[in-house]
């Protein structure tokens, strides 16, 4: 492959990390996962952080917790807007947990909410709002917590394809009450495998431990308020409380997640750099719709969507793009009504022709903290003469 879809971003460092661990031989979550806990929420100048072995628990964990919160939990059957593109694993708990879906359509140029569509599908029965940032560009949330704020609905930003993204000065992934992340290889940063729940409730917080540790009380702080301790250690220790999971991550992740915490600065730079010519290569090649930066995008990776009034097939963008291998894939899994799990779903379409136009004329490449100037000129050569 001459353009991957993304490349390791390990070296010595983690390599050491990892080692440590092994001469350790302490592989169960302990003190590395909780110092990356610790350094990460410190980063994004969160209160609390909880790790587990992916984004999509994080998002499943996080929509859990939000069921057993004492004060306006929801409930089975509570209407909750979402994207019409996104990840399969940011609706699929909302379903799990028999939540009534309504997709809103994106804007063809950010791929996110567009925003006045967003606006009027809220009713009196709208009790969340999932945001997602899609492969690294910012929602407009100053307008989005204001509608939240205004009709007391939740925020829950799935902020795992925009780690460092940041709108107006304010990193994505700290504006709701629950804000997940995903470590997985290609993120932004990576731990293997994993995933963090970002919140400033200390309930919310207190839930998601127990959530994602079998449901049990052993690892609740002494003033924690989902639970009254009864002073019997013997049953305390396998006391269960909730219907948790086991998703925890290892050690492994935690020591790695502390390397590459460090690392996240440059390689966002590195990152910014390579879109800046991505965006110098394609802003005139008006066959194709390039992603519109809202704020201060992350660049998971670049989007093309072939324009209403170009003919250009995309099928022989592929075919090129094949030839000269160059890794592509459907915008983070296209317009998810398209697919064939939505039959399992309770949901509404407000309007979803953006979205389906994405899912049939557009694609993303993928970007990285390394310097992609070989690989976008590949690009641009490849699609130049098409
Ligand atoms: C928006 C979004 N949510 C959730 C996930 C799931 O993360 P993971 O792959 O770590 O389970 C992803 C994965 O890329 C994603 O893009």
């Amino acid at each position: 492959m001459n353009y991957e879809l993304a490349y390791s971003t390990f070296d010595e460092k983690e390599r050491n990390a990892m080692y440590k661990i092994i001469q350790s031989d302490m592989f169960t979550m302990g003190k590395n996962v909780k110092a990356f806990e610790e350094e990460f929420a410190l980063f994004f100048g969160k209160k609390y952080a909880v790790m587990v072995n992916s984004g999509s628990s994080a998002n499943l964990v996080g929509v859990a917790s939000l069921f057993y919160k004492k004060e306006n939990p929801l409930n089975r059957g509570d209407e909750v807007i979402v994207p019409c593109i996104s990840w399969a694993t940011t609706y699929h708990p909302l379903q799990q947990y028999g939540l009534k879906l309504k997709f809103v359509d994106i804007d063809l140029e950010t791929l996110n909410y567009d925003i006045e569509e967003l606006k009027k599908a809220i009713t009196p029965n709208t009790k969340m709002i999932v945001t997602v940032s899609i492969l690294g560009n910012p929602n407009y949330y100053d307008e989005i917590e204001k509608v939240c704020e205004e009709n007391n609905i939740i925020l829950f930003d799935d902020n795992c394809e925009a780690m460092g993204a940041k709108y107006n000065g304010k990193f994505t992934g700290t504006s709701g009450l629950i804000n997940t992340y995903s470590t997985f290889f290609s993120h932004h940063i990576s731990t293997m495998e994993g995933g963090l729940i970002l919140t400033d409730d200390y309930e919310i917080y207190c839930l998601c431990k127990s959530l994602r540790n079998h449901g049990w009380t052993r690892d609740q702080e002494p003033d924690s308020p989902i639970y009254e301790k009864k002073g019997d250690d013997f049953f305390e220790a396998y006391r269960f409380i909730l219907p948790g999971y086991n998703v925890r991550p290892g050690e492994l992740q935690g020591a790695i997640g502390l390397e590459q915490i460090k690392k996240l600065p440059d390689m966002l730079i590195q990152r910014r750099k390579n879109a800046q010519y991505f965006v110098s290569k394609f802003k005139d090649d008006k066959r194709f719709i390039i992603q519109k930066e809202v704020g201060e995008s992350s660049w998971f990776a670049f989007t093309l969507i072939i324009s209403p009034n170009s003919n250009l097939k995309r099928d022989s963008v592929f075919m090129a793009l094949k030839k000269a291998e160059i890794g592509y894939r459907i915008i983070t899994g296209g317009n998810f009504l398209e697919h064939d799990v939505i039959k399992y779903f309770d949901y509404e379409v407000t309007k979803s022709e953006n979205a389906s136009y994405a899912h049939n004329y557009g694609f993303f490449v993928g970007n990285s903290p390394q310097d992609m100037t070989k690989e976008i000129d590949l690009l641009y050569k490849t699609l130049k003469d098409l």
